[in-house]
């Protein structure tokens, strides 16, 4: 069986680089990393933020920068100046994002679903660019109909796309429910591109049934990794037997590391956007054993400073 892809999905605000950094120092190099989606339109205004957020570190690769946008032009302009100036290994396309600011105000994200047309022109423009780095796009099963990926898909591989990630839910379904595995292997069936299978896998045996359900080439996780980047040191070492979770002791240094990786990035006042991450880190299996965890995490989303975090963990160890 050849290797499956094991990816970090795109976390707007979350797979940012001191993450994605952490989830390599942790977890090494065998999976591949989608960065938080960026605005075609901003990049090609120069804006510096922006830019900033597509920086990339060697040591963050395989690394995929991804776009959002309606306007083909401008998103086959944004693609090559992020590739020539980043070097990413990857272009994806957003073509999943429901927020209305993204899919409603604009034909930008899984409004391109409703607008299959748009997609093909923006998948077109991107390609005629010769980025040298494959073009891939992230999607939903559809707006409202979990049917509408099955065309979908097929025009977009008929369009020149390389590979294609598939988030299990519609539009309208948002995060609610169940993601559909089994609309995801109807996709792979009709496609010759590599699927990639997002939605709901949490672990290990999540992977292996979701990649069994879908015969897909390889999944994507997300909510599962927040707080939580030894998810893809359990998978990465590829046994496919225990699920290996992280002590108390290594979560506290992970945490103090993704501190300092967060400080040196965003400064000093980092702290306060530090907090959403702090609240994932002492959840679930990692919450086990640990006394007082609803007080900590209480206190963990007030911290302001490096050493009020210290203080706290000091209580944790
Ligand atoms: C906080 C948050 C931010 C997200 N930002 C993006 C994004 O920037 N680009 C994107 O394609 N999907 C984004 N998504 C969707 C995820 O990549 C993924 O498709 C979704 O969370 C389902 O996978 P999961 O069940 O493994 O979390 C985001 C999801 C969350 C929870």
């Amino acid at each position: 069986m050849l290797k499956k892809i094991i990816a970090l999905a795109p976390m707007a605000d979350y797979t940012d680089q001191p993450f994605c950094l952490l989830c390599r120092e942790i977890a090494g190099q065998d999976f591949v990393i989608y960065r938080e989606m960026v605005s075609s339109e901003a990049i090609v205004r120069g804006n510096e933020k922006t830019l900033k957020m597509c920086e990339l570190d060697r040591r963050e690769r395989p690394v995929i920068l991804q776009i959002f946008g309606d306007k083909p032009a401008t998103m086959a302009r944004a693609a090559k100046i992020i590739t020539e100036r980043f070097r990413p290994d990857g272009i994806d396309i957003n073509m999943g994002c429901p927020v209305p600011k993204v899919a409603q105000k604009t034909k930008s994200g899984v409004a391109l679903m409703r607008y299959p047309d748009l997609a093909v022109e923006i998948v077109k423009a991107i390609k005629a660019e010769n980025l040298g780095v494959p073009l891939s796009a992230k999607t939903r099963l559809g707006w409202s109909d979990d049917r509408e990926i099955l065309a979908f898909a097929a025009r977009l591989e008929d369009a020149g796309i390389d590979r294609i990630a598939i988030h299990g839910r519609t539009k309208t379904q948002g995060y609610s429910g169940v993601a559909n595995w089994q609309r995801i292997a109807e996709v792979k069936k009709i496609l010759t591109i590599p699927v990639i299978a997002n939605g709901d896998v949490r672990s290990r045996a999540d992977i292996e049934k979701c990649l069994a359900i879908t015969g897909a080439d390889g999944v994507m996780i997300g909510r599962a990794a927040l707080g939580n980047p030894w998810i893809f040191r359990s998978i990465v070492d590829r046994q496919w037997t225990v699920e290996r979770h992280p002590t108390t002791s290594e979560v506290v240094q992970a945490v103090l590391r993704h501190a300092e990786l967060h400080l040196a990035h965003y400064g000093e006042r980092g702290m306060v956007t530090f907090r959403k991450h702090l609240a994932w880190y002492f959840h679930g299996e990692r919450a086990v054993g640990i006394s007082d965890v609803k007080k900590i995490r209480a206190e963990l989303v007030r911290v302001s400073t490096i050493g009020e975090l210290k203080d706290i963990l000091s209580s944790v160890a």
